[in-house]
């Protein structure tokens, strides 16, 4: 069978979404899928970018990594989103790329794509589950089928049991708090394994 097509789609201001949609990648080529590692657009102006250095390290890092288009959405069986939450919500870069996508949803391009999510904050509770749940409402919208983790992993608890999707702690020092590689691995390799089932099926 042709190989699943998974598109790793993240907003990253500091560096630690980034880092979890490698981890995702890694899982993945694990399991034989072809992986697209892509950031949304940002939109902050330089002015907010350079108040924060870790910010424009992190834009320098990764400004090779291709920009997310819905010709990517097109191409992938199976997407994983990361982001950071903010204020207990999604980022707008990464709400503006969902938005942007009207005429792939108006042609049922979207529908069946087997989504999953991760997400970061800087506190334990400051809003990791809400922001998955966030993104899992545009999915519906979308007729996606949605692929949480759930328990169904001995690395979900070690990363701090977020059955909705892995989800991180940003620490004082900018690195994650929790061991999460583990849990974004298997959460990777469950979504391209449930993709295969769909592609098989159609
Ligand atoms: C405008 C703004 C709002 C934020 N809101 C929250 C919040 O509600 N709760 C929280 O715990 N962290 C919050 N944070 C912290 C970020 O979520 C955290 O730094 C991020 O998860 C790190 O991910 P990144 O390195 O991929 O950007 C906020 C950060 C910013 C800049």
């Amino acid at each position: 069978m042709e190989k699943v097509k998974l598109a790793v789609i993240y907003y990253s201001s500091t560096g630690i979404n980034y880092k979890l949609a490698k981890m995702a990648e890694e899982g993945a080529l694990e399991v034989g899928a072809e992986v697209r590692v892509l950031k949304v657009q940002e939109l902050a102006p330089d002015a907010a970018i350079d108040s924060n250095p870790a910010w424009r390290a992190n834009v320098e890092a990764t400004k090779d990594v291709p920009i997310a288009t819905s010709a990517d959405l097109d191409w992938a069986d199976a997407i994983i989103f990361s982001m950071p939450t903010r204020f207990g919500n999604l980022p707008s870069q990464m709400k503006q790329f969902l938005d942007m996508q009207g005429g792939m949803w108006a042609q049922g391009k979207l529908t069946n794509k087997v989504v999953s999510a991760m997400a970061s904050a800087g506190n334990p509770n400051g809003g990791q589950e809400v922001t998955v749940k966030s993104l899992y409402t545009s999915m519906m919208h979308w007729g996606a089928i949605i692929v949480p983790p759930g328990f169904t992993d001995d690395s979900i608890y070690k990363a701090g049991g977020n059955p909705y999707g892995t989800s991180v702690t940003q620490g004082q020092d900018g690195n994650m708090v929790e061991d999460v590689n583990d849990a974004v691995k298997h959460q990777a390799k469950r979504t391209v394994e449930v993709a295969s089932w769909i592609k098989k099926g159609k």
